[in-house]
C-alpha cells in the first residue's frame, strides 16, 4: 500500500532557531525596560492558550471581527474577483480564512506566513481538507520578514494579503508601516489586502479585554516564560512574575508587563540577570485605531483605503487596502 506523501510537501521553513531566539532574548533582556517580544508566545500551548482567550466574555475583538467579515464577505469578494491567490500572516486557528476562502471565487493558491510550526500544520491541514481545490502553500516564517512567496500551480489573477485580528497592533508605527510596505510589495500593483483593526475606545472595555477574569490572558502571558525555559534552557521561575496590562490612552495602546514579584536573578545562557522587586518587563503592545492614524500609516507604506467597515459600535474594523 502507497504510505501518504508527508504532508505538506510544501512547508518553506524558517521558524527562528535555538540561537536567534536566544540572541533576541539576551538583547530584550539587557534593554531598559527588559523587554520579551510577544512573538514567541505562540508555541502549541501559547497558540492553545490565544484559541481560549479569543472566547473568554471580555475578549470582544474576535467575535466582533467575526461577524463584522460575515456582513462584508460579499462586498469583498466582488472586489477581489475571481482566480485569488490568498497569503495570510500569522494563520491562527483558521475560522477566519474558512469565511474568506468559502466567500470568494475558484481560489488558486492559500499561503499562511505563520511563525509557529505546529499551529501552522494543523491550521493548513485541517483547511486543505475542506478546500480541496485550493493548493496549499504554507511558509513557516516570521512575517515581519517574509520569504519570497512559492509559485502557484496555476497562475493568479491577483493577490489578496489578509492580516485579521489586529495583530498589526502588536507593533509600534514604524514596524506597523514597516509590514505594510511589505505587504504592498508583496501583493503587487493590482493586489488588495485585509486588514482588521481593533479600534479606540472606552479604556475599561479594552482593559477589562486583556485582563479576563477567569485568567486565561494572564497564564498566556506567563506561558512566554515556560517556553523559554524549555527552548533557550532559561530559568525564570514561573511563580516570580505577575501578568499585567494597562490601556495607556495618550499612546492609544494595551502596554503588558510582566512584573517581577521580588528580587530575583534569571540566567539565560550563561548571562545572569538581575531583576528588582517590582520591576516590569514589556512583553506585548496592542494598538487601537482611529481612522486618520491607520490612514496614515497605510499612507507611509504607499497604500491607501479603499473600503472601511466597522462594527457595530465601532467595536472592530475591517480596511480594504490597495497601492497608492
Ligand atoms: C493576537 C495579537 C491580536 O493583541 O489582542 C490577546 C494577542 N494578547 N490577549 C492581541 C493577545 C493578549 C492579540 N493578537
Amino acid at each position: 500500500m502507497a504510505m501518504p506523501e508527508p504532508f505538506p510537501a510544501a512547508l518553506v521553513d524558517r521558524r527562528p532557531d535555538r540561537a536567534t531566539i536566544t540572541a533576541d532574548v539576551l538583547a530584550g533582556l539587557s534593554a531598559r525596560p527588559r523587554t520579551l517580544s510577544s512573538k514567541y508566545f505562540y508555541d502549541a500551548r501559547g497558540s492553545a492558550l490565544f484559541e481560549r482567550i479569543t472566547r473568554q466574555p471580555e475578549y470582544y475583538l474576535t467575535g466582533a471581527e467575526l461577524e463584522l467579515l460575515q456582513q462584508v464577505l460579499p462586498q469583498i469578494a466582488a472586489q477581489v474577483g475571481p482566480q485569488a491567490r490568498v497569503v495570510e500572516y500569522g494563520s491562527g486557528s483558521g475560522r477566519k480564512t474558512r469565511l474568506l476562502l468559502r466567500a470568494l471565487t475558484d481560489v488558486v493558491a492559500y499561503t499562511p506566513v505563520e511563525i509557529s510550526r505546529t499551529a501552522l500544520l494543523d491550521s493548513v491541514g485541517a483547511l486543505a481538507v475542506d478546500f480541496p481545490d485550493i493548493e496549499m502553500l504554507p511558509v513557516c516564517a516570521d512575517f515581519t520578514a517574509p520569504p519570497a512567496l512559492p509559485p502557484a500551480r496555476r497562475p493568479a489573477r491577483r493577490t489578496l494579503l489578509f492580516f485579521p485580528g489586529s495583530t498589526l497592533g502588536n507593533f509600534v508605527a514604524e514596524q506597523a508601516v514597516a509590514i505594510l510596505r511589505g505587504m504592498r510589495a508583496a501583493m503587487g500593483p493590482h493586489g488588495l489586502a485585509l486588514v482588521g483593526i481593533d479600534l479606540d475606545k472606552d479604556p475599561a472595555v479594552i482593559e477589562a479585554a486583556y485582563n479576563d477574569a477567569a485568567g486565561v490572558t494572564a497564564a498566556f502571558t506567563l506561558n512566554l516564560l515556560a517556553r523559554l525555559n524549555r527552548e533557550i534552557g532559561s530559568d525564570f521561575d514561573l511563580h516570580g512574575f505577575a501578568h499585567r496590562a494597562r490601556y495607556v490612552v495618550e499612546r492609544q495602546r494595551i502596554e503588558t508587563f510582566l512584573v517581577s514579584h521580588s528580587e530575583q536573578v534569571v540566567h539565560v545562557a550563561g548571562h545572569a540577570f538581575a531583576f528588582a522587586a517590582g520591576e516590569a518587563m514589556r512583553v506585548e503592545y496592542s494598538h487601537k485605531y482611529d481612522d486618520a492614524r491607520f490612514a496614515g500609516m497605510a499612507v507611509a507604506a504607499g497604500l491607501r483605503v479603499r473600503q472601511a467597515w466597522d462594527a457595530p459600535g465601532r467595536m472592530f474594523g475591517l480596511r480594504l487596502l490597495q497601492p497608492a
